[in-house]
Parts: C-alpha cells; sequence; structure tokens
C-alpha cells in the first residue's frame, strides 16, 4: 500500500460543546475521540503522526505525550491556517498527507487504506473523502460540474439555497500530495462569512491551478460523522458502543443483552466468555475465555483470566489482577490486588492493595483494613489459607500457606504458615442468667 503521514486538526476551540475541556478530549467508548483518531491512522500505516493543537493545546498536548508529534497553531484562523501551521513539520518530506479533523472518530482503517490507495493510483494532487447524508445541516457541501467531478467545497454558511441542497459531503478527510497542497495554501484568502482560511478551498485553487482533484465515496456514511455538538457526540457514543457490541459477538462473546452492556473501545475478551445484562467493562480491561459475568458488574482497568466468574453486583476497580479460574461473587469490591488461580472471594468482601495466592477462600463478609488513615498497606494472603467469614485483615499483614482464620476474628499480626489465628474475645456462656433477671426485675415492681 502507498506511505502517507497523518495530519490531524485539532487546535479549534469545540465552541458548540459549550465545555472548558478542549473537544477532542472529550471521550467517545471510554477514551477520548482524539485516541480514536490517532489510534487509527496507526492501524492505518501511517509512517508518522501530526497533531495540531492550540486551543486548550497544553492538555492534548500533554495527553498525546508519546504518541504523535505535536505541532501549535497560535491563533485559530481556520483550518487552512491549520494545515499551513504544520508547515515546518513536513521540512525534506515529499508524499501523501493525510489531513484529519479531530472530530471524526468513526472512520475506519480501511477506508483511510481506500481513500491513499485511490489518491496515489490516479496521480491526482488531491482527494477528498465524501459521503452522502440525509441531513447535510453543519456540513461543507460538495458542488461537482457537468461532466461529475469535484469543483469546490463551499460551507453551510457561504452557500446559496441550490447548494444548501446537496447532500454530498465533505467528511473533512483528504489525501493531499506535499508539495501541491503547500503550493496552494498561501493563495487561500479569508473572504468568507467567517473570516477563516478554509482548507477545503484548496480544491478550487488546485483546479485555478490546473491540478486534478478527485473524490472517494465513503460507503457508510456513519463513519463520516463529525462531532460538533454534544448531541453529535451522544450519536457517536451510540454508534461506537454498537461497533464494539458487535465486535465483540463476531469474536465469540456471548452478550445476553447487548443493549445494556457497555464494552469500552479498547477493552479485549476472549472467546466463549458470557455477559449477562447491566454490566460494564472499561479502560484498557482484558478479560479471558471462557468466563460468566454480570448482571450487574462492573469491571475498570483490571485483568481477568480464563474461565472466571464473576457478579452478580461486583466491582472490580482499577490495577486488579484475576488469575484464571478465580470466582468473584456477589457484592465484591476488589482493588489493586492481585488474586491467584483457583481462589474464592463468594461474597460481601472488599479486597484492596492484597496479594492473593491461589486456592484461597475468603469467607463472607471479609474485608482488608487497607488505609489507616495516611498510608495505604498491603495484605498479603498465601496459597491455600482459608479466611473465615466477617473477619478483618489490618494491614500490613500476612496470612501465611494454608493457614486458618477463624470466623470473626480482626487479624494485627501475621499468621505463620500452617496455623489457626483466632483474634476475637472467648465465648463466655453465663447459665440461667435470663430467669435471674426476670427475678430480679418483678421483685423491683413489686416496691
Ligand atoms: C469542517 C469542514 C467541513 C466539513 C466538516 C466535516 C472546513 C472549513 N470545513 O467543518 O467542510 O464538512 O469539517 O466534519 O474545513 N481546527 C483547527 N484550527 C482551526 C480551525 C479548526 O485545528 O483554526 C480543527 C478543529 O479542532 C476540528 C477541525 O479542524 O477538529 C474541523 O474544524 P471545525 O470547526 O469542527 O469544522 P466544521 O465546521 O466541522
Ligand atoms: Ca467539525
Amino acid at each position: 500500500m502507498a506511505s502517507f503521514v497523518g495530519l490531524v486538526l485539532a487546535a479549534g476551540h469545540g465552541k458548540r460543546m459549550k465545555s472548558e475541556l478542549p473537544k477532542v478530549l472529550h471521550q467517545v467508548a471510554g477514551i477520548p475521540m482524539i485516541d480514536h483518531v490517532v489510534g487509527l491512522l496507526v492501524r492505518s500505516g501511517a509512517s508518522r503522526t501530526i497533531v495540531v493543537v492550540g486551543h486548550g493545546g497544553e492538555l492534548v498536548e500533554e495527553h498525546l505525550a508519546g504518541c504523535a508529534d505535536i505541532v501549535w497553531q497560535k491563533e485559530q484562523l481556520g483550518t487552512g491556517h491549520a494545515v499551513l501551521s504544520a508547515g515546518p513539520a513536513f521540512h525534506g518530506y515529499d508524499g501523501n498527507i493525510v489531513v484529519i479533523p479531530g472530530d471524526v472518530p468513526l472512520l475506519t482503517p480501511e477506508t483511510i487504506v481506500e481513500l491513499v490507495n485511490e489518491h496515489s493510483s490516479s496521480g491526482r494532487s488531491a482527494t477528498v473523502l465524501t459521503m452522502h447524508v440525509d441531513d447535510p445541516t453543519g456540513y461543507g457541501r460538495i458542488v461537482r460540474d457537468s461532466q461529475g467531478n469535484v469543483a469546490a467545497i463551499v460551507e453551510q454558511r457561504d452557500a446559496t439555497e441550490e447548494i444548501r441542497a446537496v447532500r454530498e459531503v465533505n467528511t473533512g478527510v483528504f489525501c493531499f500530495d506535499k508539495k501541491k497542497l503547500f503550493d496552494a495554501l498561501p493563495r487561500l484568502s479569508n473572504d468568507n462569512e467567517q473570516g477563516e482560511y478554509y482548507l477545503t478551498d484548496v480544491i478550487e485553487v488546485m483546479i485555478s491551478q490546473g491540478l486534478s482533484v478527485g473524490a472517494v465515496v465513503l460507503r457508510d456514511a456513519s463513519e463520516g460523522l463529525g462531532i460538533n455538538s454534544r448531541v453529535k457526540l451522544s450519536e457517536a457514543e451510540t454508534a461506537m458502543r454498537n461497533r464494539k457490541r458487535y465486535e465483540a459477538m463476531e469474536s465469540g462473546v456471548t452478550l445476553i443483552d447487548p443493549q445494556s452492556t457497555f464494552i469500552d473501545a479498547n477493552v479485549e475478551i476472549g472467546p466463549d466468555t458470557i455477559i449477562m445484562p447491566f454490566t460494564v467493562i472499561s479502560g484498557n480491561s482484558k478479560i479471558g475465555e471462557s468466563c460468566k459475568i454480570g448482571p450487574y458488574v462492573y469491571i475498570c482497568d483490571s485483568e481477568v483470566g480464563n474461565e472466571c466468574n464473576i457478579g452478580p453486583f461486583s466491582y472490580l476497580r482499577p490495577g486488579t489482577s484475576l488469575s484464571d479460574r478465580v470466582k468473584v461473587g456477589d457484592f465484591v469490591e476488589i482493588k489493586k490486588s492481585v488474586v491467584g488461580e483457583g481462589s474464592k472471594i463468594p461474597h460481601l468482601s472488599y479486597i484492596g492493595d492484597t496479594v492473593m495466592g491461589s486456592k484461597v477462600n475468603i469467607g463472607a463478609g471479609t474485608i482488608t483494613c487497607n488505609y489507616n488513615g495516611t498510608t495505604k498497606n498491603t495484605t498479603i494472603i498465601e496459597d491455600g489459607a482459608f479466611v473465615g467469614a466477617n473477619s478483618n485483615l489490618v494491614a500490613p499483614v500476612k496470612v501465611g500457606l494454608d493457614a486458618y482464620i477463624a470466623t470473626g476474628s480482626t487479624v494485627t499480626s501475621d499468621v505463620p504458615p500452617g496455623a489457626l489465628a483466632i483474634g476475637r474475645a472467648r465465648q463466655e456462656n453465663k447459665e440461667g442468667w435470663v430467669a435471674k433477671r426476670r427475678a430480679a426485675q418483678s421483685s423491683k415492681e413489686e416496691k
């Protein structure tokens, strides 16, 4: 396939979002929009990815550290000006550039590859990715000449009634020949309704220079959705969520109720895992094969091995790692803990900052007391240990190999391997106590 450099435009304010947060950092399926776009370029085979930042640029730059090269557009004078600002970053480069707005998160690598291949094989100076939509509101309209060739892109604000009726619109994605692009950019004017230098006007400039421009039409227009408002953001969210559900099912995961199952964009799930309703798997979570999860389970930034059972009603917080065949039952919260193979935490527990070996049994209601008000401390529970119901393990503390904890214990010091720890007051029975009390009460009443 033909090579290219990706250039993402992400300097705009995103005024229509009505947000303090830069638009491209708003999330779609659990990850910022900009990550979808940068990830798309990487998966499409970009040799390099450059992101133009400006409004809220410090946040975007910090977020992208190490993932893309950053270029600053100090003043946001339009999409054409944004590309021009990136000029120095292309010094010495001579090849294809794919320009993508940072607010178009649903595109697929197949589309980008098709655009670049079509552009390269046709030998054009510019190829625009267009789409046919029922409602073209907000998009630039594609104007074609009598032979059907692209003649211009006209922004809605600058369009006549006749042009506004056109349903073929600009996705904002282009493939350009680098040299031709940077020859044309200085010729843009800002004589338009917004007083901006529009990248879209490059098409007319190139045509006036006798260069050839063309178009690739998106087969599935839902890919080209541009996010200018919270309403569009929610449309993208729904589309991306559905795509993730579809991918999971296609790769062998059973979703009992897809619409109540939420899987973030970066989550991976192994085949033959069954997910029951009202389950959320978020962040960078990774789930193994043949697990049963849900209903009502929330897993965030955690790893789950194969053949695990989780739920109903449990919560794996970030940094949790379950080995194979682990059972996490109902009303269990686990945070930043490692759980070894075959261990069971069946009911009503909090396990935090814990390193648990294999074949451990945690009785109902057991709590690791990991926080003393100042520091978080670690609990170690070695292989085969049996923790009786309703115990408190006060960290830092270690329960040795095969040790037993008597039910209801508060464990404050280490338990040696193979030992029984009883950390509670011994029971005392007072024979005849009830009858004595009654007698005392009735003599009081007589007086
Ligand atoms: C733009 C296109 C429109 C297209 C639509 C597709 C232009 C003039 N219009 O309109 O034809 O149908 O995208 O979604 O290009 N940006 C900068 N610097 C700036 C201005 C914008 O980096 O000075 C960035 C924005 O952050 C955004 C992208 O460019 O990610 C597009 O800008 P936006 O204002 O959203 O353009 P649209 O009105 O959506
Ligand atoms: Ca936009």
